[in-house]
């Protein structure tokens, strides 16, 4: 049986830190709140020449440098991001351009903070069809430049960054296992971001202001939590697996008190989670492809390790995947 495996690892993330200490200037708010609240403690923010797509192509290279793929040989590009500078052409279409990758068709995206576990679920059914096939999966974001930094609601939790992942067909038991997505649009509206195609000339000024993100931060938190427990104990019922098959769980990196909840309701000790929220707040689809990228390049990971990745984010979306490392 053929399945998508993961051949390389990348992440790039902009140079800036911002911390906690950092916003106490920007917004009423405290370093003692925001890490009680979210275990952030800081995020990284990109500059004018650290643009989504340039964060998507350092990530690309360094994936596709551990793969030993070179970027002519990519077949298919798909970037997951909710935060491109440009709705047309796609983030897929610069990266391809940038890497010369000229054999490859390429498009985005968006499940929100999801985007990277559709993208794998996407990419294996490609593979399945086709397992010769070399793609690379981004998860791209800055979201620095979708947050209203004066609410800090909401400008506390997200930060900028991109990983990535190259794929190709494996038939010896590594790969995608199965995966468990959903999806639930009748929430939409606890979790948005107005898009610039929504500004057009019948709106009023202040009504253009409003394509930052939007969230029922408690809302959210009560729902993720549900939500991606449901998905990962369907899934690992559904294989008949075990807290105790786990090598590691590489869940979307929100905040540590809805991972702190999740691991209870789970039991899964913390030592089987990978957990880098302090460092970099919530970069959306980015997240799970950079902790994927720091566990791969810190040496946690062995072939045939059984990986468990979770996700949830806007729209909503969620969901879960087994994978064989
Ligand atoms: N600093 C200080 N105070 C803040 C604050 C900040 N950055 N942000 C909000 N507050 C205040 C609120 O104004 C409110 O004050 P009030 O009681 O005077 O009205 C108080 O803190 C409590 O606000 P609330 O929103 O109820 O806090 P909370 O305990 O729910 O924590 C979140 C807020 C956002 C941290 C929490 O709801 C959360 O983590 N939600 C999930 C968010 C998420 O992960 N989204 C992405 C999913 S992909």
């Amino acid at each position: 049986m053929i399945h998508a495996a993961v051949i390389g690892t990348g992440s790039c993330l902009p140079k800036r830190v911002l911390s906690n200490r950092d916003l106490e200037k920007i917004v009423e708010t405290s370093d003692e709140w925001i890490t009680s609240r979210t275990g952030i403690q800081t995020r990284r923010i990109a500059s004018s020449d650290e643009k989504t797509h340039q964060l998507a192509v350092e990530s690309a290279k360094r994936a596709l440098d551990m793969a030993g793929v070179q970027a002519d040989e990519l077949d298919l590009i798909v970037v997951a991001t909710v935060s491109p500078e440009m709705i047309m052409p796609s983030c897929a279409c610069l990266v391809q351009n940038e890497l010369g990758a000229s054999n490859a068709f390429a498009y985005d995206i968006n499940a929100a903070c999801s985007g990277f576990l559709y993208g794998l679920d996407l990419v294996d059914k490609y593979i399945g069809a086709r397992p010769d096939m070399k793609v690379l999966l981004i998860g791209a974001e800055r979201l620095s430049a979708r947050v209203n930094w004066s609410d800090r609601n909401t400008c506390i939790l997200f930060g900028d960054g991109a990983g990535a992942c190259v794929l190709t067909g494996k038939d010896d038991g590594r790969g995608i296992i199965d995966s468990n997505l959903f999806s639930d649009g009748s929430l939409w509206s606890l979790l948005y971001m107005n898009g610039p195609q929504n500004l057009g000339p019948e709106l009023k000024h202040a009504e253009k202001q409003d394509c930052y993100i939007r969230m029922m931060g408690r809302d959210v938190f009560k729902y993720a939590v549900r939500a991606m427990e449901e998905a990962v104990v369907d899934l690992m019922l559904r294989h008949d697996k075990s807290v105790d098959d786990l090598k590691l769980v590489i869940p979307h990196q929100a905040n540590i008190r809805i991972l702190n909840k999740l691991m209870g309701r789970l039991g899964l000790p913390e030592d089987k989670v990978f957990i880098n929220v302090s460092k970099y707040g919530n970069t959306s689809a980015a997240s799970i492809p950079i902790a994927l990228d720091e566990a791969n390049r810190s040496g946690r990971l062995a072939p045939d390790d059984l990986l468990l990745f979770c996700s949830f984010g806007g729209g909503f979306t969620w969901g879960s995947m087994l994978m064989h490392w």
